[in-house]
């Protein structure tokens, strides 16, 4: 009996095994018909309409296409290319990919959190690499060469931030300055379907889309009289000035509670750069200065601020003026063009607290520096490579703790500006005032209503009311005692 039953059982597992088994291989090399070899659909956060790209499903195949590029792509995983798929496409490529070609580093920063970096097979510059592993390990990687055939054939997709060359492998990530910083943070949905790594690129967009959410939540209160505004400015190489207006920069300078200059923007003389600068309460320079160019000085005299006669704004006199080149390679690369796409996250927390150091106190600012400072500045090498999570889905971005903050009560000019600070009322359109004039006739009824409470049983239920609200107060305090070391914790772990 007990070999009998033991048999039945062996044959039930063995069913079982047979009916769940359809994986990669049987896709490549014997495709069962009907046999949806794509189960992890995408999950998207921006509505049809406003993506950046779409997928459409079959079994052995998805088509992706792209806005940005007028892209298709079609991503199969059986031996040959499908015989139905679109007429028009622009690459075909077998999936899950093995050998990656990149040509932007900022897609290297979406391989890692995917846990795909040991698929990293060639990059145009291993110097600029700031990643920690990446840097320890460059020896798994090699130079692309897009003339070397061979070197080309030994790759199964090259992907690039520019369509400069289209069809073959090459595949276009469109993440531009026009692209506001969670949407091109969601583009590490487009990069997982090569890898089929749907699931973990969602659980990692989630967390990350969560805490910038949760930042800007926290900051929305911020009234509008000691908002700070924020100017991104380049020197381009005509020797004329850019301020950034463009989504990315103006997009994440307001959901960090600042205000973008908004007037002129491209092709800047220098004295509309100097008005338009003036009240600027941080400036953030993102020209490529070379050495020995690219010390204080030099900058004041490119952007015109040595000529006799011109007085320094506060910016430059309140060491405002600030860079992305905090956080550097060995070789002077900076992390900001490689890392900042994929983290919306630390890009915002870091313009929070070059503002208001009070918002995280502990908050340790990843990639602004003040230009003004020398030692500001922190080098990356192998050594900080965590070995544990090399080739592993990352997905510790730490928490945002909730908590409201309404500025630091002083306008641009270091003046005083009133905050409720309690009641978290404070609205950013500077209609306080139109609040506190209260109707007349809501003061009566408020008064006829409070006598009621006052006389009957309200009076008794007030004071139980009264009693819990205070408890629930000292509780909500402990809470936020544990809250608080959790974000020194998250910290640490940022550093
Ligand atoms: C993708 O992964 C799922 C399991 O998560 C698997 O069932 C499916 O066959 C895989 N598809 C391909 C094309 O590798
Ligand atoms: C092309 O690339 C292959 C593989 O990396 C390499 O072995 C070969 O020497 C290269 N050929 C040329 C002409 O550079
Ligand atoms: C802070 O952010 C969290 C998460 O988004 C939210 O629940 C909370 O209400 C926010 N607090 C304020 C005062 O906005
Ligand atoms: C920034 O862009 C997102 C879409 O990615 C949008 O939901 C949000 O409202 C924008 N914020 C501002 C301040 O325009
Ligand atoms: C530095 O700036 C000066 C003056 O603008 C220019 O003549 C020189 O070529 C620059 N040097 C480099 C290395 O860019």
């Amino acid at each position: 009996m007990i070999i009998f039953n033991g048999y039945k059982c062996l044959l039930v597992f063995s069913i079982l095994c047979y009916l769940t088994r359809p994986v990669l291989s049987d896709c490549l090399n014997a495709p069962i018909e009907n046999f949806d070899y794509f189960p992890n659909k995408i999950a998207y956060h921006t509505e049809a309409g406003r993506r950046d790209f779409d997928v459409t499903y079959h079994n052995t195949y998805i088509v992706v296409t792209t806005k940005k590029f007028l892209e298709t792509y079609v991503l199969y995983c059986t031996a040959t290319r499908p015989a139905d798929a679109p007429v028009v496409t622009t690459s075909y490529i077998q999936v899950p990919v093995n050998n990656v070609a990149v040509y932007d580093s900022s897609i290297v920063s979406f391989l890692e959190i995917l846990g795909e970096e040991l698929k990293l097979k060639y990059v145009l510059d291993k110097k600029t690499i700031t990643s920690p592993c990446l840097q320890k390990h460059n020896d798994l990687y090699e130079l692309f060469n897009a003339a070397n055939t061979t070197l080309v054939a030994g790759t199964d997709v090259i992907f690039q931030s520019q369509p400069s060359i289209t069809g073959g492998k090459f595949v276009s990530i469109a993440i531009d300055e026009e692209t506001s910083a969670l949407k091109g943070a969601e583009w590490i949905k487009f990069i997982s379907l090569f890898f089929n790594k749907t699931d973990v690129a969602k659980e990692a967009y989630d967390k990350i889309q969560q805490n910038y959410l949760c930042h800007v939540d926290n900051v929305s209160k911020v009234p509008k009289k000691s908002k700070k505004s924020i100017a991104w400015v380049s020197l381009e190489s005509d020797n004329t000035f850019t301020i950034k207006q463009t989504s990315f920069y103006s997009n994440i300078t307001m959901d960090a509670a600042a205000d973008p200059l908004i007037s002129i923007t491209s092709n800047v003389e220098v004295e509309e750069l100097h008005k338009e600068l003036h009240d600027a309460f941080i400036v953030i320079d993102l020209s490529e200065l070379t050495p020995p160019n690219d010390t204080l000085d030099s900058w004041k005299r490119l952007f015109g601020y040595q000529t006799s006669g011109v007085t320094l704004p506060n910016f430059i006199t309140q060491k405002r003026l600030f860079r992305t080149r905090k956080l550097l390679n060995n070789m002077a690369h900076d992390d900001w063009d490689e890392t900042s796409p994929s983290r919306p996250d630390l890009v915002i927390q870091d313009l929070l607290a070059i503002q208001y150091p009070s918002y995280q106190k502990d908050y340790y600012v990843r990639w602004f520096d003040k230009f003004a400072e020398t030692g500001d500045v922190k080098i990356l090498t192998g050594d900080q490579c965590d070995e544990n999570t090399f080739g592993l889905p990352k997905n510790d971005f730490g928490t945002c703790v909730p908590k409201q903050f309404t500025g630091d009560g002083k306008d641009i000019d270091g003046n005083k500006v009133p905050v409720k600070a309690k009641d978290g009322d404070n609205d950013n359109n500077d209609n306080d005032e139109n609040k506190k004039k209260v109707k007349p006739g809501f003061i009566i009824a408020g008064a006829l209503s409070g006598a009621f409470v006052i006389f009957g049983l309200g009076t008794w239920s007030l004071i139980v009311a009264r009693r819990k609200y205070r408890e629930r107060f000292v509780k909500l305090r402990d809470e936020h005692e544990i809250q608080s070391k959790g974000v020194k914790e998250v910290n640490e772990i940022n550093k």
